[in-house]
């Protein structure tokens, strides 16, 4: 999947069908926002397959429908207020249908979603998902039931996703939750709690399943993987008290790489997201050693200004992010970057704004996603900053940003172009059924002419003659089948 976050004004993206014979019940999932969304309907599709759900892509044949929401924007949650509704006038017609929210606006709005216009019967924050069987009994009686409570501990680990979402070739497998961060925007540290991190070992064991099941790429998600830090479980800041031995056998983000590149060579390994403050050099010294992992990083600066970037209480300046940004080119010289930028925040300045555009420039991003900002409730800025930009302004600056997004994506792209480019098969190009579309090691996108010997999951030569703003034009010139 090439965006990062669903475009809100598009519904949420009810996923693929999820068969256990014997099953009778049916599940219509839809999922709203980040990766990381997505990745926690794969178990909360798991948990239920194993209490008689089979998902379905039809809500009106549907027992049970849930959508895992988003509240890092306004619009987000609107969105989903107004699917609510929809199945809302559905219940009246049948009133045995479940509807429940889970994910960030179950955490965030909790038990006013049970209140407000009786829109839902079931609550469920996103680290008490294996309450749900528990929860769907509450319910049988026409009652409503909630879990909002978040955990320090919580990562799924032993718990197999059901790959829903796909082509068979690429997935997500979770390695941190949470976020302590803090960033003065952002609802995610009270949505999804405190940051932790997944037992190696169980994300070892996933990674090596979905290559034994024909996977060829793996992204390794969280909030925050650079701070991943596993030690034996718990918080990453109870660290300072673990023992000798913990600190000595401990594995933070760089060896985790390392071991799954080495554990499975003939995969494709890609993360999100990285934040500037958190990562170390040793991560781009991984890219540069294994062949493995993709020479692209997700890395959200949010904005040039330092002033901004106070206020935003990043934890790092337009000095510190440049300078990793020149570091990394350094290491992996063909390394890609793409970004993260919100532009209008409390008290920006035109000056400010200049300095997000000229740090666009310095870094030359491929790609970007780009947002207004959007003032949540209960975060420390909501609290104490005046969300004082005007919003004719935002849009201004917003697509000022966008449009010079476009420009670097172009000049980027038109630097792929007149070389080869090993790139995995992902599926046929939406545009033309006779051409496929894959991605190479920098996550641009190509798009080529089929050939009969090629399948989904091949990574192929492919010669890029021309591009587009977002797209590599290639033809294939000769085949090699992945290992
Ligand atoms: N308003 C607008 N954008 C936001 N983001 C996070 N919080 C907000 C907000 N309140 C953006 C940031 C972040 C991305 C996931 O969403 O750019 O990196
Ligand atoms: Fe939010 Fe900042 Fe954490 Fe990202 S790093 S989830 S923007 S608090």
């Amino acid at each position: 999947m090439q965006e990062k976050y669903i475009d809100e004004t598009k519904q949420g993206e009810a996923y693929a069908i999820s068969e256990k014979q014997g099953n009778t019940k049916k599940l219509f999932l839809e999922s709203y926002g980040c990766q990381m969304n997505f990745s926690d309907s794969e178990i909360v599709a798991s948990i239920l397959r194993d209490q008689g759900y089979n998902t379905t892509l039809n809500s009106d044949e549907a027992d049970l429908i849930l959508l895992n929401t988003c509240s890092i924007r306004e619009k987000a949650e609107q969105t989903v207020r107004m699917r609510l509704s929809q199945f809302k006038r559905q219940k009246l017609t049948n009133p045995s249908l479940t509807v429940g929210v889970l994910g960030c606006m179950a955490e965030r709005l909790k038990t006013k979603l049970l209140e407000e216009e009786n829109l839902v019967d079931l609550v469920v924050g996103p680290d008490a998902y294996r309450d749900l069987p528990n929860l769907l009994k509450e319910t049988e009686g026409g009652g409503d039931a909630i879990n909002v409570l978040l955990s320090k501990e919580e990562t799924y680990a032993d718990i197999a996703p059901v790959r829903l979402g796909g082509n068979g070739v690429t997935a997500f497998v979770t390695i941190t939750r949470g976020c302590d961060n803090m960033c003065t925007f952002c609802v995610v540290p009270f949505t999804r709690g405190r940051e932790r991190s997944r037992d190696p070992h169980s994300i070892l064991k996933e990674c090596e399943d979905l290559s034994l099941n024909g996977y060829k790429e793996v992204t390794l998600l969280g909030q925050n993987v650079d701070s991943y830090l596993w030690y034996g479980g718990g918080p990453k800041k109870e660290f300072k008290n673990a023992s000798d031995l913990q600190k000595a056998t401990a594995v933070d983000f760089a060896h985790l790489l390392e071991l799954v590149a080495q554990k499975v060579p003939g995969m494709r390994i890609r993360f999100a997201t990285s934040n500037p403050q958190d990562m170390d050099l040793e991560v781009f010294r991984m890219i540069a050693k294994y062949e493995n992992i993709c020479k692209s990083v997700h890395l959200p600066v949010q904005s040039g200004s330092n002033a901004m970037l106070k206020a935003m209480n990043r934890q790092h300046t337009r000095e510190d992010y440049l300078e990793l940004i020149s570091k990394a080119k350094e290491i992996v010289p063909e390394i890609a970057f793409s970004q993260d930028i919100m532009t209008g925040f409390c008290g920006e300045t035109h000056e400010d704004h200049l300095q997000t555009l000229s740090l666009m420039r310095e870094v030359e991003y491929d790609h970007g996603y780009m947002f207004a900002y959007s003032e949540r409730p209960g975060t420390p800025a909501h609290k104490k900053l005046e969300d004082n930009i005007a919003p004719e302004i935002k849009q201004q600056r917003l697509a000022e940003i966008i449009k010079l997004q476009g420009e670097l994506s172009s000049a980027r792209m038109a630097g792929y172009v007149g070389r080869y480019h090993e790139i995995l098969i992902e599926g046929t190009s939406k545009k033309n059924q006779n051409q496929w579309k894959g991605r190479n090691t920098q996550n641009a996108v190509c798009v080529f002419d089929k050939s009969p010997d090629q399948q989904i999951g091949d990574l192929v030569m492919v010669y890029v003659y021309g591009n587009t703003q977002g797209t590599l034009l290639g033809k294939i010139e000769q085949t090699h089948l992945a290992n």
